[in-house]
């Protein structure tokens, strides 16, 4: 297939890249390095540094023999999605680009406006862009468990049958994100329904919840090629924050009081999710959610799990509980459905204790890079 990748200098995005150039598939990159670009502006540079896309191709095509074409543009402006697509004449897109971080998005006016901006004309010009130039071509697009939040019934995958006063019909499952940068995910789904029920597109939404690791079949082929790995309050996820924290000898802070569910994958299984999604397409007309997760667990039990393994290492850790910076709730029923990619043939990579041990030991190796301040909350959602 010819795959083009949006958003693909990120940490998802490049080893996609790899992934696919790897099983045989035709790729192109396309990225405006908006993510380095607000890690400099708030100082949440990721630990290891990485190399820019075309030397990070090159580096690739040396080791493994194959292409990775790389474009640098801005996807919000129509005019450079377009071309990219109609060059690249794709069978199917990977959308990634977005800013997908949730404190960014509630740091204030800008922040908010410009993740709001970006992420909603990215996808309006991507969908644009195959209703126009390649209808039958698959969009695999990015979403997150975050646009549910946390209901107190079963999370169904995307659509639930809802009976009211004797009559039956289907709906997207109701959605109440957290966050601002949750809730353009919701409106982009709204969007690609719209689109999808209007012009015939053929869609795949993955609800995918955070996502962790380093290593990858591609990736471990050279240190160039690692995928960015962020641990501060901005673009690092709970379990980076977790595991820097052991490894520099600061407590782990777990935000109120740490009841907090959620999905977990680690990151080769979010290659092999995007992959099957890519290689079994949606219908046309069709708008296919899966929810992309492997395991769930509580905050608290990530913390004890990240403990266990690092006093193993003899690095002592402590676990502390600090006001939460965000408004969520702390203790609630959490119970998604996540069948349908396991259907496809997903085989889960689980967090294992050599899984959390390997990623410390890649940590280790970087310890005097550690920035402390980075790590704890800088934003409040109020
Ligand atoms: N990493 C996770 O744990 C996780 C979990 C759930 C969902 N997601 C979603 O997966 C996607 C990828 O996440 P990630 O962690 O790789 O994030 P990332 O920030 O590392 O990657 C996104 C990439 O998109 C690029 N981008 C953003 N706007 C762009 C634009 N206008 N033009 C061109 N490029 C643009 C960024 O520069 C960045 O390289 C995001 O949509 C995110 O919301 C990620």
């Amino acid at each position: 297939m010819r795959v083009l990748i949006l958003g693909g200098d990120g940490y998802l995005g490049w080893p996609t890249a790899m992934d696919f150039a790897a099983a045989g598939h035709e790729v192109t990159v396309a990225d405006n390095y908006l993510r380095r670009r607000i890690a400099e502006a708030t100082d949440s540079e990721a630990l290891i540094a990485t190399p820019s896309l075309s030397q990070r191709a090159r580096v690739f095509k040396a080791v493994s023999g194959h292409e990775i074409a790389v474009r640098i543009a801005d996807l919000s402006q129509a005019e450079q999605m377009f071309g990219i697509v109609r060059e690249a004449d794709p069978d199917v897109i990977v959308h990634y680009a977005e800013q997908p971080s949730a404190p960014y998005s509630m740091r204030g006016f800008q922040e908010a406006r410009e993740t709001f901006r970006n992420n909603l004309d990215v996808t309006f010009n991507c969908i644009w862009a195959v209703k126009d130039i390649v209808p039958d071509c698959h969009i695999v697009k990015l979403g997150t468990m975050g646009e549910y939040g946390t209901p107190n019934i079963d999370i169904e995958e995307g659509w639930i049958e809802i009976e009211h006063r004797g009559r039956k019909d289907r709906f997207l499952f109701p959605r109440a994100a957290g966050s601002l940068y949750h809730t353009t995910k919701v409106l982009d789904t709204d969007l690609l329904w719209f689109y999808v029920r209007t012009y015939g597109l053929r869609v795949t939404d993955l609800m995918q919840g955070p996502v962790y690791g380093l290593s990858t079949d591609e990736a471990d082929l050279d240190p160039a090629l690692v995928p960015n790995f962020h641990y501060d309050d901005i673009f690092g996820t709970v379990v980076n924050r977790f595991l820097v924290q052991a490894v520099a000898g600061i407590p782990l802070t777990v935000y109120g009081g740490g009841g907090q569910t959620r999905g977990y994958l680690n990151l080769r299984d979010t290659l092999q999710c995007v992959r099957l999604a890519a290689e079994n397409p949606a219908d046309k007309g069709e708008l296919r959610i899966f929810n992309q997760l492997t395991e769930t667990f509580t905050v608290n039990e990530l913390a004890e799990r990240v403990k266990k393994v690092g006093d193993g290492m003899e690095l002592n850790v402590e676990i502390k509980s600090i006001p939460n910076p965000r408004k969520e709730m702390e203790e609630h029923y959490y119970n998604p459905v996540y069948s349908g990619l396991k259907e496809l043939g997903l085989k889960p990579h689980f967090m294992t204790d050599e899984v959390l041990a390997g990623m410390l030991e890649r940590i280790i190796a970087h310890k005097d890079d550690i920035v402390t301040d980075r790590i704890m909350p800088r934003v409040r959602w109020s």
